[in-house]
């Protein structure tokens, strides 16, 4: 087990979805990865990040227990506590900051569905907090031509330019965060959050490998992804 004591920054794992498009007989996070949980993917790495001091992971209603257990077989002893997620992501990453201490410095969010989290991008994103920026997002510029649309006609193509796609892993001053999902605002991220009450959020490099895992098919991608990595 590696330790992270003193980097004051904790990790907000949110695995409570329920995986609707994904379409098993158990929430997402609990899906076969190589013959484990998806959630074991990214709580190991988190584990062993160099860059995390803590963390909690929001688990499904009734799968809280199965989460801590989880936790053990993987000798994950920085995982502080497995609460209940609720109706919404941003219900979920509420629950999970209840279990944060006050004094903590940084808060980490990732998507327990993106399990291919690199130790170089928790790097990016903590480091690039601070000298007036409140949060960081991974993120990757789009790389097709981005249509809208009005049911099957195209109404007009959009300037890719400067659009990108967010990913989690995603850093925040702790209280900045916490302000932010406490207000009524709604947003399909973290850092929407954060730059709806008027944070200053940095772009910094994402990773294709942290793709969401979706489908059944994106999950079959990530099994391949996973053995290439040996
Ligand atoms: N999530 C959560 N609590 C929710 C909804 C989502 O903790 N109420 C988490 C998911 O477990 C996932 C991440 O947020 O790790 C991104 O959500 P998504 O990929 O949409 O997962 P699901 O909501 O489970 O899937 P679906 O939308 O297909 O039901
Ligand atoms: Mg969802």
């Amino acid at each position: 087990m590696t330790t992270a004591e003193g980097t004051g920054v904790w990790a907000v794992l949110v695995a409570a979805g329920r995986g609707e498009r994904f379409g098993v007989d158990r929430p997402k996070a609990f899906a076969n990865l190589n013959g484990r949980p998806l959630l074991a993917e990214s709580l190991e790495r988190l584990e062993a990040s160099g860059w995390v001091e803590a963390l909690v992971v929001v688990a499904p209603e009734e799968w809280e227990e199965p989460s801590i257990l989880l936790a053990e077989e993987l000798g994950a002893g920085k995982v502080h506590a497995a609460v209940t997620g609720g109706a919404t992501r941003a219900d979920s990453v509420r629950a999970g900051l209840a279990e944060v201490p006050a004094e903590t410095a940084v808060v980490v969010v990732h998507d327990a569905a993106r399990p291919l989290l690199p130790e170089d991008v928790l790097e990016r994103v903590v480091t690039a907090l601070g000298e007036g920026w409140d949060g960081a997002v991974p993120a990757l510029p789009l790389a097709d031509t981005i249509k809208r649309g009005d049911g099957e006609a195209v109404v007009e193509t959009v300037d890719r330019a400067g659009l990108y796609a967010a990913q989690t892993p995603q850093a925040f001053l702790a209280d900045t965060l916490r302000r932010a999902v406490a207000g009524a605002r709604d947003a399909t991220d973290c850092a929407g959050f954060v730059e709806a009450a008027g944070g200053r959020v940095r772009l910094v490099e994402g990773d294709r490998r942290l793709l969401k895992v979706t489908t059944p098919a994106d999950l079959e991608l990530v099994e391949t992804l996973l053995r290439a990595e040996g």
